[in-house]
Formats: C-alpha cells, sequence, structure tokens
C-alpha cells in the first residue's frame, strides 16, 4: 500500500465519538470501516439510521454509505486486517475507585492483535489516563501469535468533539494532537489529517501539535479538567453572588471579556454533567494519586459540582415551602442541548430527590425523554412524560429548567402563566430573560442571580 495515496482506516467502536469520527473521516476522502460489537447498533448504522441524536449525522452518514467511503464492516477481523490504521473510540466508563475502566480498550488490542497481518497503527482516541497507550502496546505485543514479530506502533489522537455540535467541531478542529513516538506513525497521521488542515486556511502548526504519547494522554484529561474547573469556579462565585443580591451572568461577562480568562465556560447553574467531564475529572484525579501528586484543586471543583443539584432542589424546596405533594415540570433532562445523551446529567439526582421528597413530576425534554425513560420508568401520577414544555407546565407549582434549549425560549410565557397553579420558574441554566419573565407576571429565579 502506498501510505501518501490512501490510508484504510477501521474505527473500532461506533458511538457518540467513533462514529463522527468514521464519518468525518470517510468525508474527506478515506475509505473507513466501522467496526461495532453491538449488533443492533451496528445494523442500524448500517441501514443509514444513527443510534443516537446528533445534528447533522444522518446526512452524513447518508452520504458515507452513499458514496461507499463508510462501511459497518459484517466481519471485524477482515476489517482490521484490511486497514493500516486502527482507530480505537470505545468506552472509559468510570470504575468505583473513580479510576478510568480500560477494559475495553484492553478487548479491542487483543482483536487488534489478532489481525496483525503488517504494518498497523494503533490509534487511542478513547479517553484514557496517562499509561494507558503504554499498556495497549503491551498488550498487544504480549497477545501477538508466539513468535511473530508484530509491526505497529501506538499512537494518540484525542477527540475535542462536542456533543450537540460533533460535527463542526470535527470539521472545523481549533487543535488537532497527535501524541506519537515513531516517526512512521506521526508521517501516517499527518497524513491522515492533511485534508482537514488545508481546509482551515491557515499554517498547519497553529492547529497542529506533535509531541509524546504520554504527554497527549494528559494533554486530553487536562482540557477537560480545567473546563470543568472553570464551570466550578463560575458555580462557586454565583453562591456568593445569591448570598449578596449580586448578578453571577454579569459577574461571569465582565470577566469573560478578559482575554486571559475567555467567555467560554463561565455559565453557572446546576454544573457540569455528560460521558466526559465528570468521568475525566475523577480519573484524572485518580491517575494523580497513583503517582502521588496531590490534585486537591481538582478535588474541590469536582466537590463543588456534586454539591450544585442538591443545592438547586434546596432552593427549591425553600420557593415552595417543601415539594411534598407538590407537581413540578421539569423543562430538559439532557446533560446539555442538543443531544439526546443524559449520561451524568444533572437531572438525574435532582428528579431523584425531588422522587424522593413526594413531588410529582412532568417531564419534558425534546430528544432524551426516550433515554431518560429507561432510568426513570413512567409512573403516573407521580412521574409522567409531557409531549411539549406547555403540556409539562399544565397546573404546575413549578416549573424546573435544567437544560437551555432553545425551545423553552420560546415558549410563550403570558399564555402559560394563567395555566399554572403557581407561576413560578426555576432556571437552573439562567437561560431565560428575568426581566422578560417577571413581565409575564412570574416569580423568576436563577442561579446566582438578582
Ligand atoms: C466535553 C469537552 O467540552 C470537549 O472538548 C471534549 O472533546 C468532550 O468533553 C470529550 O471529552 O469527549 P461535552 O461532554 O460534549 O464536551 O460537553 P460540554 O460542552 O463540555 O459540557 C459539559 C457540561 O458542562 C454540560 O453539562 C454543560 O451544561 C456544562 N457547562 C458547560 C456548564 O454548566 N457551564 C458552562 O459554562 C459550560
Amino acid at each position: 500500500m502506498d501510505e501518501q495515496d490512501e490510508i484504510r482506516i477501521a474505527v473500532i467502536g461506533l458511538g457518540y465519538v467513533g462514529l463522527p469520527t468514521a464519518l468525518g473521516l470517510a468525508d474527506l476522502g478515506w475509505p473507513v470501516a466501522g467496526v461495532e460489537i453491538d449488533e443492533k447498533k451496528a445494523r442500524f448504522i448500517a441501514k443509514g439510521d444513527p443510534p443516537f441524536y446528533e445534528p447533522g449525522l444522518a446526512d452524513l452518514l447518508r452520504r458515507g454509505l452513499d458514496s461507499g467511503r463508510f462501511s459497518v464492516a459484517d466481519d471485524p477481523d477482515a476489517a482490521l486486517q484490511d486497514a493500516t490504521v486502527l482507530i480505537v473510540c470505545v468506552g472509559t466508563p468510570r470504575r468505583e475507585d473513580g479510576g478510568a475502566d480500560l477494559s475495553q480498550i484492553d478487548l479491542a488490542g487483543q482483536a487488534i492483535a489478532r489481525n496483525l497481518n503488517g504494518y498497523k497503527l494503533v490509534v487511542q482516541k478513547s479517553t484514557a489516563p496517562v499509561g494507558a497507550a503504554e499498556r495497549l502496546r503491551k498488550g498487544i505485543g504480549a497477545a501477538a501469535q508466539p513468535g511473530a514479530q508484530p509491526e505497529f506502533d501506538v499512537a494518540v489522537n484525542p477527540e475535542f468533539l462536542t456533543e450537540g455540535t460533533a460535527l463542526d467541531t470535527f470539521f472545523n478542529p481549533d487543535r488537532i494532537i497527535i501524541g506519537a513516538d515513531s516517526p512512521r506513525a506521526v508521517a501516517l497521521l499527518s497524513e491522515m489529517h492533511r485534508p482537514l488542515l488545508e481546509r482551515a486556511g491557515k499554517p498547519p502548526e497553529e492547529t497542529l501539535l506533535v509531541t509524546g504519547v504520554g504527554t497527549t494522554e494528559i494533554i486530553k484529561h487536562a482540557s477537560n479538567a480545567f473546563l470543568a474547573a472553570k464551570v466550578s469556579f463560575i458555580n462557586m462565585v454565583a453562591d456568593l453572588c445569591e448570598a449578596t443580591n449580586a448578578d453571577v451572568a454579569d459577574v461571569a461577562r465582565a470577566i469573560g471579556m478578559d482575554p486571559r480568562i475567555a467567555p467560554a465556560f463561565l455559565k453557572a447553574g446546576i454544573g457540569f454533567g455528560g460521558s466526559c467531564l465528570p468521568k475525566d475529572v475523577s480519573a484524572f484525579i485518580h491517575v494523580a494519586s497513583e503517582h502521588g501528586v496531590d490534585f486537591s484543586l481538582l478535588r474541590e471543583a469536582e466537590r463543588v459540582n456534586l454539591r450544585r443539584p442538591a443545592q438547586f432542589t434546596g432552593a427549591l424546596a425553600q420557593a415552595l415551602s417543601g415539594v411534598g405533594g407538590k407537581t413540578i415540570a421539569v423543562w430538559g433532562l439532557s446533560f446539555k442541548p442538543r443531544t439526546d445523551d443524559a449520561r451524568d446529567a444533572p437531572s438525574i439526582p435532582i428528579v431523584s430527590a425531588l422522587l424522593r421528597d413526594g413531588a410529582s413530576l412532568r417531564l419534558h425534554d425534546p430528544q432524551a425523554m426516550r433515554e431518560f425513560q429507561t432510568l426513570f420508568p413512567p409512573n403516573p401520577p407521580s412521574l409522567a412524560y409531557a409531549d411539549s414544555p406547555e403540556s409539562a407546565a399544565e397546573g404546575a407549582d413549578a416549573v424546573v429548567i435544567l437544560t437551555e434549549w432553545d425551545d423553552y425560549r420560546s415558549v410563550d410565557l403570558p399564555s402559560l402563566r394563567p395555566r399554572m397553579a403557581n407561576p413560578l420558574i426555576l432556571d437552573g441554566r439562567n437561560c431565560l430573560d428575568p426581566a422578560a419573565v417577571r413581565r409575564a407576571g412570574f416569580d423568576y429565579r436563577g442561579v446566582g442571580r438578582r
């Protein structure tokens, strides 16, 4: 194979990261085979149905399948043999002790070891603690045919996709980090990214950073941990704003005007959730403690975040003089807008606490209700799902906003007000305009806002 002409790619794991990555690479022109262990999921994808909601993904999948550049492997072993670059995009969930469970990477390594029929570049894209790529390299070496001299490299190429805008972050990356210790691996990964770098229209060195494998693993964890710490920082400040009748939205806006601070990730609210930030903060703390390094700064960021849901339900209970027997409309269940993903969402502890305290809940989310029902099946009258935000709020004692979907900004509040038993809105994402909500006759409370 001429590496400069065609890089055949296999992507192992077609989840929230693997599928957009595989389709993005196919769209850039590379032949990509997707390897998915979950047969039902694989069948859906092969038919052109993405198994989760991500804006633009269904079209990209259709395009990939129609062009023939993307396919779902019927025979995973053959797909691994056929490819030169094997991108590992499997899950690294949180273990009970806070560390990362690397068993799915181990399994991928075993499958790769069985199919080493020539040089392979194994790319760890799954987020994993420093040392994981070295463990993968050793695992593949140990599992390869006895006596064989397997020829492969292990590199790390983290993803910086954000759910809800995954395709935009894939096609317009603000950075591409290649962690590789061999020139061949660096050359192959640089070539694979060439179409993206060309599209960027700026010198490649402004986007591309090549460094060591372990350094790259730390870059990924440090990136997510920094974002998480920023959110916890503003949430801590929000508490002081609330105690002193100040406004955290103005504080965030003003400090964000300083380019050294920057405005992103300064939205106060019910805390960060999702499958990445909480898990990665925890894994970063865990790996630091294994190396005897004091990460108490990050531990505190994690603690601030863990307290957010209880503070929020406490504020609701105070506003309603207790939630027992009250009907609460919950707007938003996903961990953020434009995704159906509710993994580790703050809505989970909030809904649990409200049910425990005897509230009746009417839940609404534009995309995440199906997933949420697997955790909280409908159980009328204490738990019901509504097909619109307005019907969730019908007769309710309060609306709580847990995800800042645009749908909630466009609700006609003046006409909603008389349909509620008590016109209270507790905005856990500070996504509504307080003055407009009050003008519509509501008692409005945000987080850390006057
Ligand atoms: C995060 C990172 O932002 C991505 O760069 C990274 O690639 C990805 O994890 C990953 O490791 O795969 P994601 O989990 O999609 O992306 O979500 P974020 O946009 O980071 O939001 C995380 C949580 O923080 C959400 O619950 C969001 O509501 C919350 N958040 C975010 C705030 O509470 N305030 C903010 O100002 C920003």
